[in-house]
């Protein structure tokens, strides 16, 4: 019994938005009605011949930065009852698993701003937003390849979005657990002399839990080793 989340997304690059999400599962989605994606142009916001979205920054400094009207005059259209305003930006919050998670059970509709250049005039943070979020410590020319990241990572939590292919034994590993999984296979068993371990063959189910309990936290360790403090 879940509820459709619907979500408006603002960007000047409508495409690097929507090609990511038009693909396998998230496409399927889309179309079966689960979740309803609506990418938008920020420049049809504009009011001049230029369809002008960015200016010089006041005080001086390098770029420009993006103009408060475009992004309050979209809102302003496509707000709803239940609205939450997302800001992509390397200054936000930090997005992890259990924020995804947060979102996809929590939210009803989202529109979702996408920054650009040098940054986005301070009043929309003020005034519009409800959440700033960085999808990580690192810096990317734009909040439109984010948007994707961050719309992909809640979309799949909905319930009926994946299907129920997780089998139970794996179900406890994962990185909500702070752990990461262990490693897979499939067939053939022996590619060209790189043998699947011999312990998931066995159809022990105890014995393959265990083994990739211990393979996972030695993954964690050396990979991950945040995770586990
Ligand atoms: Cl949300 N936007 C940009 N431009 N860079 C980022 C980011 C967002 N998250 C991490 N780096």
């Amino acid at each position: 019994m879940s509820e459709r989340l619907d979500i408006d997304v603002l960007t000047i690059f409508p495409e690097v938005v929507r090609a990511p999400l038009s693909e396998s599962i998230l496409g399927r989605a889309s179309d079966e009605g689960t979740v309803g994606i609506r990418i938008h142009d920020l420049r049809d916001w504009t009011t001049d011949k230029y369809r002008k979205v960015d200016d010089e920054p006041y005080g001086g400094g390098p770029g420009m930065v993006m103009k408060p009207d475009p992004f309050f005059a979209a809102v302003r259209d496509l707000r709803k009852e239940k609205t939450s305003v997302v800001l992509m930006t390397p200054q936000g919050r930090q997005f992890d698993q259990k924020m995804a998670r947060e979102f996809s059970v929590s939210s009803k509709h989202l529109i979702i701003l996408c920054g650009h250049y040098e940054g986005i005039d301070h009043r929309v943070v003020q005034g519009l937003v409800d959440q700033e979020v960085s999808i990580g410590d690192y810096v990317l020319t734009n909040g439109a390849l984010a948007a994707a990241v961050f719309i992909d990572s809640i979309v799949r939590l909905i319930p009926g979005v994946l299907g129920d292919e997780r089998s139970p034994i794996e179900e406890s590993f994962s990185i909500e657990d702070g752990i990461l999984e262990a490693p897979c296979y499939t067939r053939p068993a022996d590619f060209e002399g790189m043998k699947v371990p011999e312990v998931l063959l066995s159809g022990h189910h105890e014995k393959i839990k265990e083994w990739k309990r211990k393979i996972a936290a030695e993954r964690t360790l050396e990979n991950r080793p945040d995770l586990m403090l």
